[in-house]
């Protein structure tokens, strides 16, 4: 899948949000090894490295672009190009911290424990994924997707993986500390303020419909822009003022280890 750092930064302050409130609740006093898994254009990991400027901090992403952008970010972060898939490395960290990026990756039930192990004895695994799967903007991705010449296509096209709370609490408990409130999981649901015309579109231009974009030849991606805005503008009208209002659910989980 491919990604654009310009598109994904046009809403880099509601983007960034989620990790701010994460970090808020990550309860750790001088970490010295960070990884920020998923570190996109540097955003989530400007605010790690802010926090604690004697760590060392990673950030890993899987795509060239983001990380190009991230080394001009001027935060200080060792940078890889790396699949967190495959991220394997021989150390262990004090904070291993994600937003938004876990939900790109399937069965959390074999990936979310490997990747604790690389927490060390006292550190926290965090992260952050959307919890809009039902949301009207992706219904009507997939509605149009199904919808249109193009649907034997997009039929494939791979949705995101986002496990329940309580999923989350069995999958990441047994490898967390076995001290009370060594758990923490929440939800909330953001209220986004949008400005301009097509900014759902805009938005999900940047993360969730770049699969089906992708998928598609440019004319019929002409065609299938133009029915899914539609469907857009419908489900997500404009106030009197002109913004848009974006509700969004996202789901957070913190384990100590
Ligand atoms: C929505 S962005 C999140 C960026 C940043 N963490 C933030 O807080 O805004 C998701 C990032 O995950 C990366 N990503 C998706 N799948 C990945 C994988 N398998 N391995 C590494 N990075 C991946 C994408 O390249 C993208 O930069």
């Amino acid at each position: 899948m491919s990604w654009n750092p310009d598109t994904y930064l046009a809403f880099a302050s509601e983007r960034t949000r989620p990790a701010a409130d994460l970090l808020a609740r990550v309860a750790l006093d001088k970490p010295q090894w960070i990884a920020d898994l998923g570190c996109g254009p540097g955003n989530s990991t400007a605010l790690l490295a802010g926090c604690w400027p004697s760590a060392t901090v990673e950030g890993v992403d899987s795509s060239p672009e983001m990380i190009a952008r991230a080394r001009e970010s001027g935060v200080h972060a060792d940078w890889q190009v790396h699949d967190i898939a495959a991220w394997n490395p021989d150390r262990s960290y004090d904070l291993v911290f994600s937003n938004a990026t876990y939900q790109w990756l399937p069965d959390h039930r074999a990936l979310l424990p490997r990747l604790m192990r690389h927490v060390a004895k006292g550190g926290v695994f965090a992260f952050q994924v959307p919890n809009n799967q039902n949301a009207p903007s992706h219904a009507a991705m997939r509605e149009t997707a199904a919808d249109g010449p193009w649907a034997a296509k997009l039929k494939n096209v791979r949705g995101v993986f986002v496990e329940t709370p309580s999923a989350y609490y069995d999958i990441l408990a047994p490898h967390a500390s076995a001290r009370a409130g060594s758990i923490d999981i929440w939800t909330t649901d953001y209220l986004h303020v949008l400005e301009g015309e097509d900014a759902v579109f805009r938005w999900v231009s940047g993360t969730g419909l770049r699969p089906y974009l992708d998928a598609l030849a440019p004319d019929e991606r002409d065609a299938f822009t133009a029915q899914y805005k539609a469907r857009l503008n419908a489900a997500y009208p404009r106030r009197a003022d002109g913004r848009t209002l974006l509700p969004f659910a996202r789901l957070f989980a913190i384990a100590r280890v």
